[in-house]
This record gives structure tokens, sequence and C-alpha cells, in this order.
């Protein structure tokens, strides 16, 4: 099976990033990182890319007069290294029309919980001060809505009683891992297929 190209944008700590790139260089799914994308230039995904001699590229937002072309800018790198699936993996904007044009059902997003519940922002302290019993993380295609979009893998991580949002969190961490490269195995498989808002596996 050919290797699916892959863009991964990121704005931090890129742990997510790591497993991608180990899932890929291990040859346990059919993809490689192509390029790294991020919007903080002291992210240390970036570092991690280029310890895997990944090009690593720092886009400046305030470079740029608009959300527009900042995104079109970031969308010219990624076609330029001919990527075919765009993960997001703690990238911290929302995404515009340029990029959901430029790659219609090809950009992913992890997110720290089960959708559509806790969208947004610090999702694992929100689910542990509500007093979930369960909680977890989610692979969803991204639409222009905030952690919206079709839902293709989540794993479930019960809230054990002796838990901190760190400790939650941290075990979330370990499944985000595990289920965002298989969800792209699926993808380089042609597994998925989207249907209104739902993913069906074949
Ligand atoms: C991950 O927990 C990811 O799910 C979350 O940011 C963290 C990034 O960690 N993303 C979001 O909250 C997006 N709404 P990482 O940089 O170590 O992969």
């Amino acid at each position: 099976m050919s290797c699916l190209r892959l863009g991964v944008l990121v704005s931090g700590r890129g742990s997510n990033l790591q497993a991608i790139i180990d899932a890929g260089q291990k040859g346990e799914i059919p993809a490689e990182v192509v390029v790294v994308i991020s919007d903080q230039p002291d992210a240390f995904a970036l570092t991690r890319a280029r310890a895997n001699n990944i090009p690593a590229i720092y886009v400046n937002f305030q470079d740029f007069p608009n959300k527009e072309k900042y995104e079109e800018k970031v969308a010219a790198i990624l076609q330029a290294h001919k990527v075919e699936l765009v993960c997001l993996a703690g990238y911290m904007r929302i995404l515009g029309a340029s990029m959901l044009e430029a790659f219609p059902n090809r950009i992913m997003n992890i997110h720290p919980a089960l959708l559509p519940a806790f969208p947004g922002l610090h999702a694992q302290a929100r689910a542990w001060e509500h007093g979930v019993r369960f909680s977890g993380c989610t692979v969803h295609f991204v639409d222009e809505g905030v952690d919206t979009g079709p839902i293709i893998l989540q794993a479930v991580v019960p809230v054990l009683v002796e838990d901190t949002a760190e400790t939650l969190a941290a075990r979330i961490l370990e499944q985000e891992h595990k289920i965002y490269p298989a969800a792209i195995r699926l993808f380089a498989q042609n597994r998925l297929r989207i249907q209104r808002r739902k993913v069906y596996l074949k």
C-alpha cells in the first residue's frame, strides 16, 4: 500500500505528533509525516519534527492581514509538500473557509473529551469538574464549527475517585496516542465514508 502524505498542524508540545511519527516509522500505519507547521515559534512539536528530519515551519499569524491570507499560506505550504491528509494535533486555532476548501474532508482533529461533550479549551479539567464518570477522546473530521465535525473514533476513559484533572488528562492522552494513528490508518486504507454527519467504517 502506498504511503499517505500527512501534514500536521501544531501549537504546543506535540505528543500526538510524536505518536503519529512513531506509528509511521514503525510501519503501524501506511502514512508518513512530510511537513509540520506551527503557529507558535517555540512549540516543542517543531523540535520533535526536526529531530526526525521532517520540515518544521513556523508561520506567524501576525505577518498576514487576516485569517484568510494566513490560511492561504498554510494551505500553500501543505500543497507544496503534496499533503493528502491534514492532522490537527494540539493546534489551537479554528479553521476558516480557506483551509476547509483547500482540503475538503481531508482534515482531522483530536479532542480530549467525548464529543459533543466539552468542546473547546480545557476539556479534561471541565469534564473532571463537572463530575462525569467517563470521559475520553475523539478523532473527528474538521468542519466550520468548534469540535463539531463527523466523529471517526472515540476512546472512553473512566474517571477514578482519586483522579485530579491532571491525572485524568494524562490517561486521556495515552488513549489519544492510540486512536489518532488508528483513525489515520482507516483513512489511509480508504475505509472511511462520510454520510451527512456520520462516518461509516468500511
Ligand atoms: C491534546 O490533549 C489534544 O487533544 C488537545 O491538545 C493537546 C495537545 O497535546 N487538543 C485540543 O484541546 C483541541 N481542542 P500534544 O501537543 O502533546 O499533542
